[in-house]
């Protein structure tokens, strides 16, 4: 039995008890096997959720570099470890490989450290999809300063936020990026950032668009001239198991974004683990994440756990509709693609367009079907399984968040029998439990409530940067003793959870509980409708009511609304009950979302409730014009 490679379903059982029976022994044995260390620890765990204080590993010594990199050099040196796919289909892609890579992150250490940067320090990188994105992250941890990554999508007010929350020195950009067929000015929107952010003294320009900008004497230059005169060999600095990692910002229902932090040790062994068993991944494989860096899930699942595999890891720099919505397919076919790991809202924006635009590929080479983000609704799973997956690639549906670090509950491929819209099993380590309102656990199945975790696991956050109490607050508070996730789950007959969505999400309608995402998965299904969201406003006699905003296919504009209106409701009525009819049905152009995919309910909350004079903080809406016209058109 290998606890480092569950194959088949009975061997899950079985690790999945030996972890729970004795968490110490059993992430002893995985980090003893499979990482290299400077110094093995003297304590696997140390933890108290009331303070709280986690620490996994502590007394050991190690670099994370060097079980990416380093490490895999002898054996693998000529591997591609990034495998760059352009923005333009045209410009060819770039195999970085081991070797390569090692050089490259070493020359960018050794830059970053002639510019002053020490281990501890903060440096914010603000990069497009580049491979200079995943090396500056390597560079840091190579040198022990902690990155914080700020997606190249958020605006300028976002980005000095973030700076001067986490105190960074230095700033990496470039001077601009593609998206589909625009380019970005990313260097004015750092420009602009830094008139707010006194302490960042050097920020490096990496070359993409080759566009004309400003650099300010003293404080900008191109990043290339810096990296040609580096010495191509880095010494890892050594790092302390609860050393800082990185910090990366997720955003809170409201008010300020928090900084999550990760440490070293623990974030490697449970992201490499993780990887390993979700994806399957075997030696030869192609692996190709589509998120961006700037997120958790790149992190996580494009850098670091692919690479202590030593697995091959595909960076996609553009974006799913360019130059057509056969891109995605497109570039499977091209890479032979093994496993694929996207988001439900771009599966059901692919779901929408021409069935030619996939079948016209071929998609054989996959082998494993990823989703994460949010709870996939029923009908794109079985899009994603029937015309993706050809219902022969299991879909793994993982759960998990910035602060998790790692996918906490998911299917093992080939062990776990999928059920759609269900994440199935914990991980092995992984201790869910659901509560009740009155904050008792929920034993037995089925059941329904609020998810928490009742024990630590290696990579979970271990503060808000600058704000513990904040993190005490927001994490260990609701419930004694266990992390509380904020998001509601079902667990069934035999155990399988299903994310709920967001428990704030929870609308109690006639004293009725009502998750969103069932109402919408039901909507949904109606021919005319291509997506939807729910939210609850005050009701004289329900408490709540609920408000669903509806955007139809193209086929559904010329009906009568009257009649959808009807229709929909019927369609609730016969999924879920006519306790979740809906009050009000609003046709949409659009929804409000955020940069990464999520539908800001906050802002149809308020719409619905016609509390519209402060929406609050909108700096990461993606949409803002949608939202003017929700509101003039709001029932
Ligand atoms: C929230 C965390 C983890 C990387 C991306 C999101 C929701 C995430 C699922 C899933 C249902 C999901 C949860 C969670 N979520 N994955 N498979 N099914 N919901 O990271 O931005 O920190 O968001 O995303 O509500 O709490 P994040």
């Amino acid at each position: 039995m290998s606890n480092y490679h569950i194959k088949h379903l009975e061997e899950y059982f079985q690790v999945y008890r030996k972890s729970v029976r004795n968490p110490e022994a059993f992430w002893e044995e995985v980090a003893e096997e499979h990482f290299v260390w400077l110094k093995k620890w003297d304590r696997v765990l140390d933890w108290d959720f009331t303070k709280p204080e986690i620490k996994w590993f502590e007394g050991a010594q190690l670099n994370i570099t060097v079980n990416c990199i380093d490490r895999h050099r002898h054996i693998r040196g000529q591997k591609t470890a990034i495998l760059f796919e352009p923005n333009d289909p045209n410009e060819e892609a770039e195999h970085i490989t081991y070797n390569q890579l090692h050089e490259r992150v070493c020359r960018m250490a050794n830059v970053l450290k002639d510019k002053g940067i020490k281990k501890g320090d903060r440096v914010v990188i603000y990069l497009p999809m580049i491979p200079e994105l995943a090396i500056s992250v390597l560079a840091c941890a190579r040198i022990g300063a902690i990155h914080s990554v700020v997606f190249a999508g958020f605006s300028s007010t976002a980005l000095a936020t973030r700076i001067n929350d986490c105190g960074a020195k230095m700033v990496l950009t470039s001077d601009g990026s593609y998206r589909g067929n625009k380019t970005i000015d990313l260097k004015a929107i750092v420009d602009e950032a830094l008139n707010d952010c006194p302490d960042v003294e050097t920020v490096l320009v990496a070359k993409r668009i080759d566009s004309k900008i400003k650099m300010k004497d003293g404080r900008d230059e191109w990043l290339q001239p810096l990296v040609d005169k580096a010495y191509a060999d880095c010494v890892p600095e050594i790092m302390e198991a609860e050393d800082p990692l990185f910090i990366l910002y997720t955003s809170g229902s409201t008010g300020k974004p928090k900084g999550m932090m990760h440490t070293t040790a623990g974030y490697m062994v449970y992201t490499a683990y993780t990887f390993k068993n979700v994806f399957q991944y075997r030696e030869d494989d192609i692996y190709w994440c589509t998120a961006d860096i700037g997120w958790i899930t790149g992190h996580s699942y494009i850098v670091y756990g692919p690479l202590a595999n030593g697995a091959t890891t595909v960076m996609f720099e553009g974006v799913p509709s360019y130059p057509d919505f056969g891109r995605f397919w497109q570039i499977v076919e091209k890479h032979k693609i093994n496993q694929f790991y996207t988001a439900p809202t771009a599966i059901r924006a692919l779901a929408k367009e021409n069935l030619d635009f996939v079948s016209k590929y071929d998609l054989s080479s996959l082998k494993v079907l990823g989703t994460v983000g949010e709870p996939i609704n029923e009908e794109a799973w079985h899009w994603y399984n029937d015309h993706v997956g050809e219902k022969k690639s299991p879909i793994v549906d993982t759960w998990w968040q910035t602060e998790t670090g790692g996918i906490l509950i998911s299917p093992i491929p080939f062990s776990t029998p999928t059920k759609p819209t269900y994440a199935t099993l914990p991980m092995p380590g992984v201790q869910p439990a659901l509560m009740d309102e009155n904050g008792n656990e929920i034993k037995g199945n089925p059941a329904d409530g609020r998810l928490c975790i009742k024990f630590p696991w290696p990579s979970i956050a271990r503060t808000i940067w600058g704000n513990h109490q904040r993190y005490k607050d927001t994490y260990f508070s609701a419930f004694k003793n266990k992390y509380f996730t904020g998001d509601g789950a079902l667990r069934d007959e035999v155990g399988y959870y299903r994310i709920t969505g967001r428990v704030d999400d929870v609308i109690i309608v006639s004293g009725h509980n009502l998750g969103t995402a069932p109402i919408e998965d039901a909507i949904n299904e109606h021919p005319a409708v291509a997506e939807s969201a729910i939210v609850g406003f005050p009701h004289d006699v329900k408490g709540n009511a609920l408000y669903g905003y509806v955007i139809l296919k193209e086929t559904g504009e010329t009906r009568d609304r009257d009649n959808l209106r009807k229709e929909i409701n019927q369609q609730i009525s016969d999924k879920i009950g006519p306790i979740a009819k809906l009050n009000k049905i609003q046709f949409v152009p659009g929804l409000p979302k955020t940069r990464s995919g999520k539908i800001m309910r906050r802002i149809l909350r308020k719409i619905a409730s016609k509390d519209t004079s402060n929406l609050g903080d909108t700096s990461t809406l993606l949409n803002p014009e949608v939202v003017e016209q929700i509101m003039k058109e709001a029932l």
